[in-house]
């Protein structure tokens, strides 16, 4: 573990550490305990320190229309601010539904906070008409959020405590909804170590904590840290709660082209060469990719299962159309030719029905063999930067991957054995091994959902590290 000699910081921070430490009547010593406890407070329960470290209106609020809002109101002189808070969130298309503890009952009335609420306001567990008529649970469960404000030193006490004895604290422990909290109280309840050992352990069980702000108290002579927030930082930080700004996903601005599923070769127009290949993995994974961020165009032979969610996909039949449907779709950062695409095809495909002549079939059946689309990408002027190509195998596996690995000039092959035993193809689990020039990961026998969430894993780890060596 790292330790700090106080004896060994530059000269200007020693100063200001004695300089701090003096105004606050600690030893240099436990200022630095002190410093450090604070950077180790969780980040939602930092307290804003002053309306000044507030930048009001900068968040982006219209995500609260339509969102349902129910707003807990504790017994604190700062409950009158609720009023102008519910305003502001109605007029942002929010409905707000609000509950009264008795408390918050002797600073606003029912009446005022049920009219501009323009809802009903709940105030007591035991209301045999409420409970009839919607219940703590239902309360707690149809809101998108529960709001908590003021919140005082008791409220957060019982809610760090598990009680449930009214029906604001019976709605707290039954949600399964977030939590934000708006602390009000007297400076030295804040700062008092109840109240903070609270507010650890509210962190700690995932309650978000707006406030307290510093400034003066409603008591006279009275400043410190126990303001409430002010109702539009409320608003700022419910509408953050509930639309988060979404993270950027990992495969964001690359573009992946699959293929998947088996091709038809024609005979002649009713009969064709096919084999078992469901599609189900190549779906698969074409949906993974696009779950992480990646554009996805999937090029499908012909399959009895829908498209994959938030793909473009293009159905074609034979190899030779496929092939074109991938060469137009580059260029790609990523190709995965998961396709079983039929090896042959017929040499001459009939125009019309074969018929048998006087019980006579065709002597045989000539086949010319198909273009090869993975070889083509791997040795295509635009070759995507990372091709995997998948190897269906009855025996041999390794060895017949690792050839077709270097044959067709990919960068990962996935090996799974085709065997009839192995029961692959049609059904909706797969054993793999993820082979590339320099390594071989046998992978668990996992259902196709799963391989394909771990490839595409292994593809984010594969562009962080060509991030990271750029
Ligand atoms: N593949 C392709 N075009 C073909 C044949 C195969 O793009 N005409 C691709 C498959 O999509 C797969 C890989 O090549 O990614 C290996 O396919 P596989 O059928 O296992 O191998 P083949 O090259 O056909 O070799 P063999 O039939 O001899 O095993």
């Amino acid at each position: 573990m790292a330790s700090i000699t106080i004896r060994n910081l530059d000269e200007a921070t020693k100063q200001a550490l004695r300089e701090r430490a003096a105004r606050n009547g600690n030893s240099m010593e436990e200022e630095v305990r002190l410093l450090l406890n604070e950077l180790n407070q969780p980040q939602p329960f930092r307290a804003v320190s002053s309306a000044a470290e507030v930048e009001p209106h900068s968040i982006d609020t219209s995500g609260l229309a339509g969102k349902r809002i129910l707003l807990i109101i504790g017994g604190g002189i700062a409950a009158y601010k609720c009023l102008d808070l519910i305003r502001r969130l109605r007029e942002r298309g929010a409905v707000v539904r609000p509950v009264l503890t008795p408390a918050a009952e002797e600073f606003v009335t029912p009446l005022s906070v049920g009219a501009i609420s323009g809802d009903k306001v709940f105030t007591d567990l035991f209301d045999r008409e409420d409970e009839h008529d919607i219940g703590h649970i239902r309360l707690s469960r149809e809101a998108d959020l529960i709001v908590v404000a003021p919140a005082t030193a008791d409220m957060m006490a019982k809610m760090a405590n598990g009680h449930a004895n009214d029906l604001a604290s019976t709605v707290l422990m039954a949600t399964n909804k977030p939590v934000l909290i708006a602390p009000a109280m007297n400076p030295q309840m804040w700062s008092h170590s109840a109240t903070q050992r609270n507010r650890v352990t509210l962190a700690n069980d995932g309650i978000h904590m707006i406030g307290p702000n510093a400034g003066e108290m409603a008591e006279s002579g009275e400043a410190g840290i126990g303001r409430m927030a002010e109702p539009m930082q409320l608003v700022e930080a419910i509408a953050k709660l509930i639309s988060p700004i979404a993270e950027p996903k990992p495969l964001a601005g690359k573009r992946a082209i699959l293929t998947s599923g088996p091709t038809h070769e024609p005979i002649d127009p009713v009969r064709y060469i096919a084999n078992r290949s469901s599609g189900k993995q190549g779906h698969a994974i074409a949906e993974a990719l696009a779950n992480a961020g990646a554009e996805v165009i999937l090029v499908s032979g012909p399959v009895a299962i829908p498209n994959p969610k938030g793909v473009e996909t293009i159905r074609v039949q034979t190899a030779r159309e496929m092939q074109a449907m991938v060469e137009a779709s580059l260029p790609a950062d990523i190709a995965i030719m998961v396709a079983a695409v039929a090896d042959w095809r017929s040499a001459d495909e009939a125009d019309e029905k074969m018929k048998k002549e006087n019980g006579k079939g065709p002597d045989s059946l000539k086949l010319v063999e198909n273009p090869d689309i993975l070889k083509g990408l791997g040795h295509h002027k635009k070759r995507p930067s990372l091709l995997i190509g998948f190897a269906a195998e009855t025996e041999k596996l390794e060895k017949h991957a690792k050839a077709k690995l270097k044959r067709k000039n990919a960068d990962w092959i996935v090996a799974n054995d085709v065997s009839p035993e192995g029961g692959v193809m049609g059904g909706d689990r797969n054993t793999v091994k993820l082979i590339s020039n320099s390594d071989i990961e046998a992978w668990p026998t996992l259902g196709k959902v799963e391989v394909a969430e771990r490839l595409v894993q292994k593809i984010i780890d594969h562009f962080d590290v060509e991030t990271l060596e750029a």
